[in-house]
């Protein structure tokens, strides 16, 4: 008898977690993912101790590298991590294997078998294996399929499966690579990754919520008259143009990332915690939210691109001008936006969400804006009293604020704003795991919690479909206004807001 996967439906998710003997298969090993997240995340979890000894990595690419040449270049990305445990290092580069293979050869995968037979031996990885599929999305159905023809998803207890975002590229590709891979294993096989569930402070909305008494009953309609959703990030496209060009903000990060923090703002409480239950209420309250206006969306949207700027010392490129940036594309780089959920919690709370490039703060956060007090018996030393804002900080400055009025001091009566604010790292003292690591660790895991369930991820697509249909068949419907790098965005988002007479926040 050898040991298998572990069942994550008969897991209590509060007992030890401990990821059984297993060989990872990257696909897509030479890529920049392999070097600047999974192997970090994979060394991290060596040196915390959370893998078992009998463990191995076999990095796959089209390059015919060795496995020593592999070794080093891992070694490589690592750089000052070796440096600190160098005994450390070298245990961990001991599982390190690589194989040429590209997934659309038979003969390639023919010998990834036998080679996996072979770490098996070697390493007592016991036939488990966690496939994870760092490649261009293009080959994703068609790597599942490679694996499945070959019989290596056959044993749902030992073999699984980790995509990669961007998921589909609309609902009706999102819906037939749905129907390829769980054609080639079961659901509980396949692992649809986003990074931002892997953020401490996003797994914390959930804590925040269902742990507490004091906020359940305020988290609705009848108490908070608006809610945003940002994701500001300061970087330009970087070196990724290739990838962005055909994607724009509303792929890379809306439909995504921001989805993920609505779908945790604003689902129902589960009845308990396992992954079910949570994948139930996320893909329940996905399922109730739509675009403000779906008929005519350019009324509640906004597409942005940013144009040089910071300053003489430190001047920035515009998106047009980045390399490998059509020097007129349309592609755009920031996106605002107003949706509602239609459901007895939140019905006619505007839900604002946006994200851009090269704005002048990165930022992510959900803000809860509270209905003001039906009547203001005190002045406010600001002129107008603030409504009373709960801010969910998920970076950078980790933690959650709320702020309310209180009695400005002095003989008067009047009131003014102060903040109550918990800091992670003032708390608890040390920096939380990068996202990879407790993804990684819970795919090997088997613990599909905080992984995207196909008819999430097809909810989620759906939701934007007005949108993506309106960007590809006129999209001088929706035109890209330009805005400075290092700035909040076009004015076009703040006048979204401003009809409501509402402001973004700017903290
Ligand atoms: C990725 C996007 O998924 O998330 C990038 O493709 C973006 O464009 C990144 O920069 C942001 O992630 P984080 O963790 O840095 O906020």
């Amino acid at each position: 008898m050898t040991a298998s996967l572990t069942n994550p439906l008969r897991v209590g998710l509060r007992q030890e977690r401990v990821i059984s003997p297993q060989c990872l298969v990257i696909f897509g090993a030479s890529g920049d993912l392999t070097h600047r997240k999974l192997v970090p995340a994979l060394f991290e979890l060596f040196r915390q101790r959370r893998l078992p000894s009998e463990f191995a990595v076999l990095g796959c690419a089209r390059r015919p590298w060795s496995d020593d040449e592999f070794r080093q270049k891992m070694e490589e990305a690592l750089g000052p991590l070796v440096q600190e445990d160098p005994q450390a290092w070298r245990t961990f580069a001991a599982g390190l294997f690589y194989e040429p293979v590209d997934l659309q050869k038979d003969g390639d995968v023919v010998r990834l078998s036998k080679r996996l037979d072979q770490i098996d031996r070697q390493r007592a990885t016991r036939n488990n294996r966690t496939f994870y599929l760092s490649v261009s999305p293009a080959f994703y159905g068609s790597g599942c399929r490679a694996l499945a023809a070959a019989g290596l998803l056959s044993d749902p207890s030992r073999s699984r499966v980790v995509i990669e975002k961007p998921f589909g590229r609309d609902f009706a590709s999102a819906r037939e690579l749905n129907r390829v891979v769980t054609g080639c294993g079961q659901e509980s096989q396949i692992f649809r990754i986003d990074h931002y569930l892997g953020k401490e402070t996003v797994q914390n909305i959930l804590v925040l919520r269902f742990a507490n008494t004091i906020f359940e009953p305020i988290w609705n309609r009848n108490y908070i008259s608006s809610v945003q959703i940002t994701a500001a990030e300061t970087v330009g496209v970087e070196e990724r143009a290739g990838y962005y060009e055909t994607s724009g903000a509303l792929r890379d990060m809306v439909q995504n990332h921001l989805t993920q923090m609505l779908a945790l703002t604003a689902m129902e409480a589960p009845g308990r915690y396992d992954p079910e239950s949570i994948r139930n209420e996320k893909a329940k309250v996905l399922q109730a939210a739509r675009l403000a206006d779906e008929q005519e969306p350019w009324h509640c949207c906004v597409r942005g691109q940013y144009g040089p700027g910071g300053s003489s010392s430190n001047p920035m490129p515009g998106y047009r001008q980045e390399p490998g940036v059509d020097p007129n594309s349309t592609t755009e780089t920031y996106v605002a936006m107003k949706l509602f959920i239609d459901n007895w919690r939140w019905q006619g709370v505007p839900f604002y969400l946006r994200t851009g490039k090269r704005m002048a703060k990165r930022l992510s956060e959900v803000v809860l804006t509270f209905r003001e007090a039906p009547v203001h018996l005190f002045d406010a030393a600001g002129g107008t009293p603030t409504a009373n804002q709960l801010i969910l900080r998920i970076q950078p400055d980790e933690g959650a604020e709320f702020r309310f009025e209180v009695k400005a001091p002095g003989s008067g009566m009047r009131s003014r704003p102060v903040d109550m604010n918990f800091s992670y790292d003032e708390s608890f003292g040390e920096p939380s795991d990068e996202g990879y690591v407790r993804l990684l660790a819970d795919a090997m895991l088997g613990d599909p919690t905080l992984f995207t369930r196909s008819d999430e991820v097809e909810a989620a697509w759906r939701l934007y479909t007005p949108l993506v249909e309106l960007i590809e068949q006129s999209p001088w419907q929706l035109p890209v206004y330009p805005y400075e790098a290092r700035t909040w965005g076009p004015a076009a988002a703040d006048s979204l807001l401003a009809r409501d007479g509402l402001l973004w926040r700017r903290p």
